[in-house]
Parts: C-alpha cells; sequence; structure tokens
C-alpha cells in the first residue's frame, strides 16, 4: 500500500560511486514520496533502468568506469527518454554545460541543497507527467468515431452514433434540440441520408425566416391568388417532399395557427392548399429541430403540447461543445483535414500550445465556431503544424476564462480538469473515475466538494463592460 503510494510521485534512479552522497539523496527523495534505487555506478545503473524502469534518472558526472556524461549518452541510444539530472562538483561546471547540451534536463552542484534538489525533481516530474498527458490527448484522437459526415468522441456523441442507424431505418418524427452550431442540421441530414428515404427529397424550412402568411404557403402550398404577390397556384415543401423528409429548422417559431395545421398533417398525413378545399396527402417524414427546449416551452403553454409530443417520437439533444470536451480534438482534427486539403496544404496537427488553447476554450458558438477557429487557422498556417498564434485570438483571450491552460498552470488545475473530464466520461460514476484515475473513491468526493464550494475566482469570469458615465 505504501510502496504504491510513493510509486504515484514517481521512481528515480540515483547513481553515484559515493556511498554517503548516494544514501543521502535517497533518503531525501523516499522522504519526499518518492520511490527510489540506487547504483554505485553507471553500468549497475544501465542494468537497474528495464525492471525499474525510472521516470527520473540522478546521476553523479564523475565516477570511474563509465562517466555520468557516457550513462547519459547509453541511456539515449538505448531509446531511453526520462530526464536526467546530474550532478558535479561546482568545479567541473563546465562538463555539466555538456551535458545539458546532450539532453540532461537540469545540473546541481555538489555539496547538494535538499530543497533545490526536491524543487527541481518535483519540477521535472510535472513536466513528465504533462508531456504524457499531451501523448494521452493525441492518442485519444486515434479512437474518434464517426457516422457520415458526424465525428465525436464523447460518450454523448457515441451514444447519438448508436441510435442513428435504428432512428434512420424507421419514419418516427425526430426532434432535435441544442445550442446553436450543436450540429442539429447535420444529425437530420445523416439521418434522411441513411434512411430508406435517402434517394428521395431532404428539403429545409427554416420556421423562423418567414412571416405567417409566407410561411403557411410555403409549407402546404397554395391555390391561384390566395397568396398576394404570388398569382397561380403553388406545391408546397410537403407536397414538394413526398415521398422524402421535410427538415423544419427553429420549430419553436412555428404560430400557433400553423402549429395546428402541422399537427393534422402528422396525424393523418392530410392537408389542403392555402385557399383550397382539395384535401391532398403526402408521405412525408419530419425531422424538426430547435434551439429552445421545446418540452419547456409546450409547459409553458407557448407551444402546443400535441404537437410537441408528435414530433418527439425520436429526440436527440445534443449537449454544447462545452460539456463534451473530449468531442473539441476530434472535430478540430476532421476541419484541420478538410480545410487542408480544400486548400491544398498538407498539415499534420496541431501544436502542442494550440492544442492546450482549443481544449482550454469555453466554445460559445459550439461546433460552428470551432470549424471557423480551424478554418481561419488553415489559411494562416504555414505548417507543418498549426501553432497557437494562427488560431483566432479569441480563443486564445477567453483560454484565461476556462478550466485547464497547461504550461504553466498548477498541479491542481490539472487535476480538476483531469477529474471533471473523468466524471464527464463515466457519466458521472464516482467509483469508476475513481478507478481510471488511480484514486480514491474518497479523495474524488472530497475534491468535488471543495470544486463546489469554492467561491468563484473573479478572473475567471467573463470579462465586465464598466458602464459609461452619462
Ligand atoms: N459532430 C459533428 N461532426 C462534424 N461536423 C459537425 C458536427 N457538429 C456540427 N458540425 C459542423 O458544425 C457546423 C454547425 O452545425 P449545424 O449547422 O448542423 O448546427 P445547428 O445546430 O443546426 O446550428 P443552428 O442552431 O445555428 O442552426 C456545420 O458546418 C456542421 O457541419
Ligand atoms: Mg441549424
Amino acid at each position: 500500500m505504501l510502496q504504491s503510494f510513493k510509486d504515484m510521485r514517481g521512481r528515480v534512479l540515483v547513481v553515484d560511486d559515493d556511498a554517503d552522497a548516494r544514501d543521502a539523496l535517497a533518503e531525501a527523495l523516499r522522504e519526499g514520496g518518492y520511490s527510489v534505487e540506487t547504483a554505485a555506478d553507471a553500468f549497475k545503473g544501465l542494468g537497474k533502468v528495464p525492471d525499474f524502469t525510472p521516470d527520473l534518472v540522478l546521476t553523479d558526472l564523475k565516477m570511474p568506469g563509465m562517466d555520468g556524461l557516457e550513462f547519459l549518452r547509453k541511456l539515449r541510444s538505448t531509446g531511453n527518454d526520462q530526464p536526467v539530472i546530474v550532478t558535479t562538483a561546482f568545479a567541473d561546471v563546465e562538463t555539466a554545460v555538456t551535458a545539458l547540451k546532450e539532453g540532461a534536463a537540469d545540473y546541481l552542484t555538489k555539496p547538494l541543497d535538499l530543497t533545490e534538489l526536491s524543487a527541481v525533481v518535483a519540477r521535472e516530474m510535472d513536466r513528465l507527467r504533462l508531456h504524457r498527458e499531451a501523448g494521452l490527448l493525441r492518442a485519444r484522437l486515434a479512437e474518434c468515431y464517426s457516422f457520415g459526415n458526424l465525428v465525436g468522441s464523447s460518450p454523448a456523441m457515441q451514444n447519438v452514433f448508436k441510435v442513428l442507424p435504428q432512428v434512420a431505418a424507421s419514419k418516427a418524427s425526430v426532434l432535435i434540440t441544442g445550442e446553436p452550431g450543436t450540429g442539429k442540421e447535420l444529425i437530420a441530414t445523416a439521418i434522411h441520408q441513411h434512411s430508406p428515404r435517402a434517394k428521395e427529397p431532404f428539403l429545409k424550412l427554416h420556421c423562423a425566416a418567414l412571416a405567417e402568411p409566407l410561411l403557411e404557403s410555403e409549407l402546404f402550398g397554395h391555390e391561384s391568388d390566395a397568396l398576394a404577390g404570388s398569382p397561380g397556384r403553388r406545391e408546397g415543401r410537403l407536397q414538394q417532399a413526398a415521398g422524402g423528409t421535410l427538415f423544419l429548422d427553429e420549430i419553436s417559431a412555428l404560430p400557433p395557427a400553423l402549429q395546428v395545421r402541422l399537427r393534422r398533417f402528422l396525424q393523418e398525413h392530410a392537408f389542403e392548399r392555402v385557399g383550397g378545399e382539395e384535401t391532398l396527402h403526402a408521405d412525408v417524414r419530419v425531422i424538426a429541430a430547435s434551439d429552445h427546449n421545446l418540452h419547456e416551452e409546450a409547459t409553458q403553454g407557448r407551444f402546443r403540447k400535441d404537437l410537441f409530443y408528435l414530433l418527439n417520437v425520436v429526440s436527440i439533444d445534443l449537449p454544447p461543445l462545452r460539456a463534451r470536451p473530449s468531442d473539441i480534438l476530434a472535430l478540430a482534427m476532421h476541419f484541420l483535414r478538410k480545410y487542408a486539403s480544400e486548400d491544398g496544404k498538407s498539415l499534420e496537427g496541431f501544436s502542442d500550445e494550440a492544442l492546450e488553447r482549443l481544449t482550454a476554450y469555453v466554445w460559445p458558438g459550439n461546433v460552428r465556431e470551432l470549424e471557423n477557429a480551424v478554418a481561419h487557422a488553415v489559411v494562416l498556417a504555414s505548417g507543418p503544424r498549426v501553432t497557437a498564434m494562427e488560431l483566432p485570438p479569441s480563443v486564445g483571450l477567453a483560454a484565461a476564462t476556462a478550466d485547464i491552460h497547461i504550461p504553466g498552470s498548477k498541479m491542481e488545475d490539472i487535476e480538476r480538469y483531469a477529474i471533471l473530464a473523468t466524471l464527464e466520461a463515466t457519466r458521472g460514476s464516482t467509483t469508476r473515475a475513481a478507478e481510471i484515475l488511480g484514486m480514491s473513491v474518497r479523495t474524488v468526493q472530497y475534491r468535488l466538494q471543495q470544486y463546489h464550494s469554492a467561491p468563484k475566482d473573479e478572473s475567471r469570469s467573463p470579462a465586465v463592460i464598466p458602464k459609461l458615465p452619462d
């Protein structure tokens, strides 16, 4: 138990031919919570690396047989890239500088100052953890899932992908809700394209874009002279979409009288043109979308309840992008490939700093804003990786208001991010999250309590615009 706790701070290999120095170092590090192995010379040190797999190596420079510099080179040439800190007598700083050039992380002069030692080791361990975290983020990109043009690796999107084949196969009405730019129209399109109606028309009508008389005529059609300024009979979208799908965008804006007429159509597949007597029939699947919570609108009496139930046979709710941070990188890579290939540029990805900004930002405009940000960056990019400077400045500015900004951020912020993101992935199960994070359930719960009771950090709230004097 104690051993595994020590392992959590990291494993350090200490190599020094001077037994006293070696023991003093090992003791100080063990007290600091590290797991330590020692070796009396570089050969023995190399022998310990494969089994002990140190996170960090601390080596003396001047040693008989193989010196510290040679030891460092051997480590590197055998694929060991952990940070190496060299210790040296004050008089031999020149060799220490050579060691830095050859890839040592830092050097400490003897006699060692234990406070400095512990600070340098802790810093290198933090860096290592960040480095591994960035590697994990990149690996996660590889496991992104998709459905047609839809991309996403978050649990929320995977659930959507899971139900889409069945939804597409059925004729049931679908209601898609979500903030602007979350992908409602793209989902509607994907449903149609994967449905047996794929070869039939897919028509769209935006219910907030037209005044009532025009909207009514667009939907149901009109007889000759029934609509001022539009002589002759006209077919409405319902008739034009026969056999296919009609996408009714921003359905909450549909005026009450038209809600009644649409309800009749959904129940009986029957309607009349504006100004007409003849009852027409059309086989049309309806997919509706709304930025508003339509259930709430119906409860408050602002939308017909019966129509809500008829539209809501299948409901798909798209969470805002800030609530599914694990989709950000998958989407960013998707858009990078898309725009780079359109521009004929060969870009392989994002720099670490750019990735950090993308994940730190809260994306009020959701996927649409992310897509525009990447399109902007691709235009500016000189490659091979998009840099933070090439992203729109707004993405960088607002990063300061978000939860995590890796370089220079505190470990407690990173821990907070890791806990919250893992909870998102486990859909709130603290037990699963604790298992994944290698923490006790009590610690996770305690941290959550702390986050909830923490006073709001002023510097993280959006800027308040001061009132100008009259
Ligand atoms: N999961 C996704 N995968 C790939 N692209 C996506 C995804 N979600 C959204 N997009 C893209 O983001 C942009 C905005 O999506 P869309 O127009 O479907 O959003 P919306 O919810 O209908 O927005 P609004 O409410 O403003 O009409 C589109 O260019 C769309 O292709
Ligand atoms: Mg839309």
